[in-house]
């Protein structure tokens, strides 16, 4: 009797085990029974990359690296280009432009001190503006079209529509790519027309010292042909342009000479140089047109007048006047009309 109680006992008890079983075996996803198989026909794509870390498959072509179809580096890139570069170019910009719209606030516009003269210096000559105007004029065109990429479809997108924002922005692409050989050049010979007015001089930290006199009306602290200010300008364009220019051809020329990850790093270059470069430029352009009273002259027909540069670079002006022979009045300098 004890014996057969115990069998059906036993009996019972495989026979609950073995329901229990069939229910846990019937609750789990499939997924979960077998053993992973990236190669299964039906494996999904969010499986594969918590599995493996990277979408690839076998290709027969021989460019092997296209068989990577998403890699982490590409979700970081991603990430970085949707995220990083939007908020570093916003930030600095529009932070930029802040601060110039509180500047021209407080400061105003920077006058003539003793009022203009009437008689003016060749402060530039035509090819230095040449080179001037085709740097600046590519730089912008470049600025606004690679803004473009990471605002445009936020900004022009709700404005212009889908269709005329695909347009404008492939013109823009093509402009990009064309007008970045001029802007090479020009860089090349700004460095090459402007470097030996630029390099570090004993003056330059008075100068900083003083805040350039642009914060205090009537102060104006010594300074040669440029002032530590805008050989902060210049070296900005030059460094900044060099590694734009390294970096743009890398992205213009893929894989020529770097690999995926070598393409990831240019594009981080390019985005970030450029986000602190275009900020930087605003403030010069601001300076160099509303800013500042008879700034723009330098640049538009090359003569500015005697008082602001005897105000804005008066070791400059005294050099001039030294290489003609100690005269009061440069030979360059001409009564205005
Ligand atoms: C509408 C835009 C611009 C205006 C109105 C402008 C105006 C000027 C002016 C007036 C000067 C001469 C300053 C002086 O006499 O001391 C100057 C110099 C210079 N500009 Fe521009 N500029 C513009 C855009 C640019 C851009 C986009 C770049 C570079 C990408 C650039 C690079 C330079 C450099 C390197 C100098 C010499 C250093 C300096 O004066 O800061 N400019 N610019």
């Amino acid at each position: 009797m004890k014996h057969v109680l115990s069998f059906s006992l036993r009996a019972a008890l495989f026979g609950l085990f073995g329901a229990v079983l069939a229910t846990f075996v019937a609750a789990t996803p499939a997924a979960a029974q077998q053993p992973f198989n990236p190669t299964a026909q039906a494996v999904k794509e969010e499986q594969l990359l918590q599995q493996l870390q990277q979408v690839q498959g076998r290709i027969s072509i021989p460019d092997a690296k296209a068989s990577v179809l998403i890699q982490p580096a590409g979700r970081e890139w991603r990430t970085f280009h949707n995220t990083t570069v939007f908020w570093t170019g916003a930030i600095s910009i529009l932070g930029m432009m802040g601060l110039l719209a509180a500047f021209y606030a407080v400061r105003g516009r920077i006058t003539i001190d003793a009022g203009p003269s009437g008689r003016t210096i060749l402060r530039f000559n035509s090819f230095e503006r040449f080179v001037h105007w085709m740097t600046a004029g590519t730089f912008i065109v470049l600025a606004l079209t690679g803004l473009n990429v990471v605002f445009g479809k936020y900004v022009l997108m709700p404005l212009f529509g889908p269709e005329a924002f695909t347009t404008v922005s492939l013109l823009g692409k093509y402009a990009h790519n064309y007008l970045a050989f001029p802007f090479m050049l020009g860089v090349v010979f700004m460095f090459l027309v402007w470097v030996k007015d630029n390099l570090p001089s004993s003056v330059d930290a008075a100068w900083i010292k003083a805040g350039g006199g642009l914060f205090v009306k009537g102060a104006h602290p010594p300074a040669k042909k440029f002032n530590a200010g805008q050989k902060v300008i210049f070296w900005t364009v030059i460094l900044g342009g060099v590694a734009l220019s390294i970096s743009g051809l890398i992205l213009l020329f893929p894989f020529y000479v770097t690999t995926i990850e070598g393409m990831q790093t240019a594009q981080i270059v390019h985005g970030l140089v450029s986000a602190v470069i275009v900020a930087i430029m605003i403030a010069h352009i601001y300076i160099g047109s509303v800013g500042m009273e008879g700034a723009f002259d330098a640049m538009g027909s090359g003569e500015v007048d005697l008082n602001w540069a005897k105000e804005h670079h008066s070791l400059w002006v005294a050099e001039e006047m030294g290489k003609a022979g100690n005269a009061k009045v440069p030979p360059s300098a001409v009564a205005a009309e």
